[in-house]
């Protein structure tokens, strides 16, 4: 039984994270200067877009992926920036040599449509282009979480349909999600299980959700959730190493009767699941055997792409 609240943005704590240095709009300055206008379209409105990244080695693992969800996320909400894949490296690299980090640290990129002349909601009115920010702390996911694993409870708030707000678009406004992680911390839980408008086990509010049944990997079809990079590594991954693994609608009777659950996200990686509504997935303690040779199999595939990276720069 667990009896502290859980995260899986948990990380330990690191007092480095009062002074690290903050990429605002062109500058790299300290974190207290660090600050955007009350009238940026990203703060009044919640229009902009995001990636996390991890630093591995000095290489910010699966870039392209990342890249390639960003600058789709942004063309489809018709956010221009002048920056390419290209610039945003330079700029996640030198803020994060100003910070004398190479490993160990995760990033938040966010692009905002940027100042408005005015505080009401038509793009038009951002008229001074874009913001971006990158912040880049210190970060290694705790121990207890991994350890321990994360409680979550079903809750009422579900992932949409993709012509409300698609769950692709890595939005500046996560309310639905926040809704979804508020309703789970009310019911005692640390995380939010979230289904699909027609009651199948979707996501969580934070992370990509997979269960582990009769030696099988499943996750849902990927209609309501994020297109998650870990998700898609993970789904690779087994299917380069002999393991089933499906994309298929089930329900909580299945996710109740898991041997295993785990979530994936970039910050954590693979992080298990302890329990759902109060019952016990599994029979382990912490993580179980298909999630620890996952979780083997996906730092193998991190330490090959940083390697690509660090071939390709030379
Ligand atoms: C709602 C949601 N699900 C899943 C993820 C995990 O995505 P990734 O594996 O790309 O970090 C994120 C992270 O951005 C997220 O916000």
């Amino acid at each position: 039984m667990i009896d502290q609240s859980h995260s899986t943005h948990d990380a330990e704590a690191d007092d480095r994270n009062e002074h690290i240095k903050i990429y605002v709009n062109g500058q790299i300055v300290p974190k207290a200067e660090a600050v955007v206008s009350v009238y940026d379209s990203g703060f009044m409105l919640g229009d902009g877009m995001w990636e996390g990244m991890r630093l591995y080695d000095g290489e910010w693992a699966f870039f392209d992926e990342h890249m390639d969800r960003l600058f789709n996320s942004l063309k489809s909400v018709s956010l221009e920036i002048d920056e390419t894949p290209a610039d945003i490296l330079r700029i996640l690299n030198d803020t994060a040599k100003a910070n004398g980090m190479t490993s160990d640290a995760h990033c938040r990129l966010m692009i905002t449509r940027g100042r408005k002349a005015k505080p009401f909601q038509h793009p038009a009115l951002s008229r001074f282009g874009p913001t971006i920010v990158a912040i880049i702390e210190h970060s290694k996911p705790a121990e207890s979480v991994q350890s321990d694993g994360i409680r979550l409870a079903t809750v009422p708030q579900v992932r949409g349909l993709p012509m409300s707000q698609d769950a692709k678009y890595n939005s500046h406004s996560k309310l639905n999600c926040v809704i979804a992680c508020l309703q789970a911390e009310q019911a005692g839980a640390d995380e939010g299980l979230m289904l699909d408008p027609h009651g199948f086990v979707n996501t969580t509010n934070a992370c990509n959700f997979f269960i582990v049944r009769r030696g099988e990997v499943w996750t849902s079809t990927g209609d309501y959730c994020m297109n998650g990079v870990t998700r898609q590594k993970v789904i690779d991954l087994c299917r380069n190493n002999g393991i089933i693994v499906k994309e298929k609608n089930y329900s909580l009777y299945e996710a109740y009767g898991a041997d295993e659950a785990f979530l994936t996200g970039t910050f954590g990686a693979q992080t298990p699941v302890a329990e759902i509504d109060g019952k016990a997935i599994g029979p382990h303690q912490g993580a179980g055997p298909m999630t620890l040779r996952i979780r083997e199999l996906y730092k193998q595939m991190v330490a090959e792409n940083v390697a690509q990276q660090q071939a390709t720069r030379g």
